[in-house]
């Protein structure tokens, strides 16, 4: 398994992966008109796969504002940090805080950010409804920061 930037020739084996996902979570609630689109979001800067041969088995973007979006594993793949690996990958790329929108119907989402340290800072109402028909309620989170690599001060032994 590796991941890797995602290439134009990848957007079909993603859009297979999401396929998976959204049969199974209802991860995008409703499937898009254009699936290959919605992977492309505005401001798109930069999107990974996660790629075992020609299978995807996750994916993650990153949008000009910082933002991370488009994140998934596909069921068979889950549970073995595949997600995490993803998330270390847009933090390594970027060095300024990053933030996600998740849906309050994002259950495994949720308990995922929260135990990878991401803050809760706000929640919204979404224009997109959810999967009762209602406006979604949109949890709002920000990373934890990033591991200081602590230089020892002068004088100061380095016994690590
Ligand atoms: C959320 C999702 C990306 C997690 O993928 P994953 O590869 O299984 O996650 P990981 O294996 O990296 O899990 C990392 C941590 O989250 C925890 N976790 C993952 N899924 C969990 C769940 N359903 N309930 C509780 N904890 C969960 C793991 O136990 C692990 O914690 P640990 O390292 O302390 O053991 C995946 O379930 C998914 O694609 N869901 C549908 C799409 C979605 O909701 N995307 C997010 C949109 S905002």
């Amino acid at each position: 398994m590796e991941i890797r930037d995602r290439t134009p020739d990848d957007l079909d084996a993603c859009v297979k992966a999401l396929a998976e996902v959204q049969a199974g979570d209802r991860y995008p609630v409703d499937w898009p008109r254009d699936p290959a689109g919605w992977l492309t979001p505005d401001g798109l800067i930069r999107a990974w796969t996660a790629v075992e041969g020609e299978v995807v088995l996750g994916h993650v973007a990153l949008t000009r504002d910082m933002e991370v979006t488009r994140l998934f594993v596909t069921p068979a793949a889950r549970g073995r940090g595949l997600a995490a690996r993803l998330l270390d990958t847009v933090r390594a790329a970027v060095e300024t805080p990053l933030k996600l929108e998740v849906s309050s119907e994002g259950k495994a989402a949720i308990a995922f950010y929260e135990r990878s340290g991401w803050r809760r800072v706000g929640s919204s109402r979404a224009r997109w409804l959810n999967a009762a028909g209602e406006p979604a309620l949109v949890h709002h989170y920000v990373s934890p920061p990033a591991p200081k690599s602590r230089l020892p001060r002068s004088g100061e032994q380095d016994v690590g």
